[in-house]
């Protein structure tokens, strides 16, 4: 492991446009579950239950869903805290190695750990959005109108329209700007992390591929405890264990070079 993490160093002090994708096994070691592993959350609830059809047909049911999985401590955002492989990322950006981290994760971790350039793909749970005028409020305060009772379908303060998670449901587009946004950082990368991702939702998953297929290829750095769905097709190093552990030797790494080119 340590002359992979030797090389996977060497390519990011060298890097000119490195950037992250990050997926559930960055917030593992947050206390959030991801979906896919053992344990994970897709086992405990039916994915069908995130579908935008599915919402649509009684968001009332599904905003208790959403209360019962935070109540159970499922899936419990708002209490959980950046680890250190968020603050890992976060630091790669302020040394000005990592452009940007693109993120399928809601949990906000991010941001918290000091990361700037964030790219929201599948939204944000922290906020919901109403349907209609798009408005946006903390999901706290719609939490609290269920709680209290006064509302079965949480309505827009506004419009009176629907309100729903500002996260991306199954059967949803990947909001314009964030795909546009990712487009350009993965053709200008020449170096990728894939962090936590089983990489087996599209188009998220599409990233990696696009960073290969195109001319120079990236290189691509895959920290996983489980190799994704496409390391074969992808990687060119694969670091297997723990996202908290390896991104903080490899922030070490990356640090002793940067230092070294300073002497
Ligand atoms: N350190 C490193 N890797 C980890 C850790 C950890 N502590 N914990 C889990 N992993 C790895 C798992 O081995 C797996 O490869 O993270 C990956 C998590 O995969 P998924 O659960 O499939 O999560 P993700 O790839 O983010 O799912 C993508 O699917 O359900 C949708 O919208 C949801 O954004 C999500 C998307």
């Amino acid at each position: 492991m340590e002359d992979l993490i030797a090389k996977a160093a060497d390519l990011l002090a060298r890097a000119r446009n490195a950037i992250a994708l990050t997926g559930a096994g960055i917030s593992t070691e947050s206390g959030i579950p991801d979906f896919r592993s053992p344990g994970g959350l897709w086992e405990r609830v039916d994915p069908a239950e995130f579908s935008i059809d599915r919402f649509l047909q009684n968001p009332g049911r599904f905003w208790r869903i959403h209360l019962d999985m935070k109540r159970s401590g499922d899936f419990d955002l708002a209490s959980a805290k950046p680890n250190p492989a968020h603050f890992a990322l976060a630091r790669m950006e302020e040394l000005e190695i990592l452009k940007c981290v693109i993120t399928q994760n809601v949990d906000n971790l991010h941001q918290r750990a000091g990361s700037t350039e964030v790219v929201e793909f599948h939204g944000n749970l922290l906020r919901a959005a109403c349907m209609k005028c798009r408005s946006l409020e903390p999901i706290e305060d719609v939490e609290e109108r269920l709680l209290q009772g006064t509302e079965e379908t949480p309505r827009c303060k506004k419009c009176g329209g629907v309100v729903k998670p500002d996260a991306v449901f199954f059967g949803e587009a990947i909001p314009s700007k964030a795909m546009a946004v990712s487009q350009v950082q993965t053709q200008r990368c020449d170096v990728l992390l894939v962090v936590g991702s089983s990489l087996q939702v599209f188009p998220a998953a599409q990233i990696p591929i696009t960073a290969k297929m195109k001319s120079p290829a990236a290189k691509v750095v895959e920290i996983n405890r489980d190799p994704s769905a496409l390391h074969r097709e992808v990687t060119d190093i694969l670091l297997l264990g723990s996202a908290g552990e390896i991104l903080q030797r490899l922030l070490r790494a990356v640090e002793d070079r940067i230092a070294d080119r300073m002497l």
